[in-house]
């Protein structure tokens, strides 16, 4: 079975959630990249972002998982490229909606305001979740912003 491509970044403040993912994530399944950070130390959440987005805008990941504080500034940063639909997910429903409604392809946690416990509950239903599509596909092409 092909393993899905997983691609995952954040900063200081979801550092040490990131390294847990990544363990729980840990076995056959998924192929994953971490884009950093590395450590702990302060660093600047879009530099880590906007690779992740990159990196799923090119089609070189089927999916992302970011993490900043509040999850707020690496979704907002992501949400600027092209071709992604980032949701900033606090719980497991919210994450399901977020793929079978919204087909987001990156998942913004807030690493400082969800257990451990609730971050892999809203880390496995989001890469196992598919998107419904029917009266959701017209409403995710009217996202984006057309230049006339
Ligand atoms: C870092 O202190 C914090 O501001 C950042 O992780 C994030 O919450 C920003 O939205």
């Amino acid at each position: 079975m092909e393993r899905k491509k997983i691609v995952i970044a954040s900063d200081h403040a979801g550092y040490f959630l990131k390294e847990k993912i990544k363990k729980f994530l840990a076995g056959d399944k998924y192929e994953l990249k971490d884009l950093g950070c590395c450590s702990d130390e302060t660093v600047d959440y879009p530099d880590f972002g906007h690779a992740l987005a990159r990196a799923v805008a090119a089609g070189e990941y089927e999916l992302g998982i970011s993490i900043c504080g509040t999850g707020n500034g690496i979704n907002m940063t992501v949400n600027k490229h092209p071709g992604i639909r980032s949701a900033l997910c606090w719980n497991e429903e919210i994450s399901r909606l977020a793929r079978a409604h919204n087909d987001a392809n990156i998942c913004a946690l807030p690493g400082r305001f969800i257990s451990e416990s609730e971050a892999y509950l809203i880390v496995r239903t989001f890469l196992t979740t598919d998107f419904e599509g029917g009266r959701h596909q017209p409403r995710i092409g009217k996202i984006s912003l057309k230049l006339y």
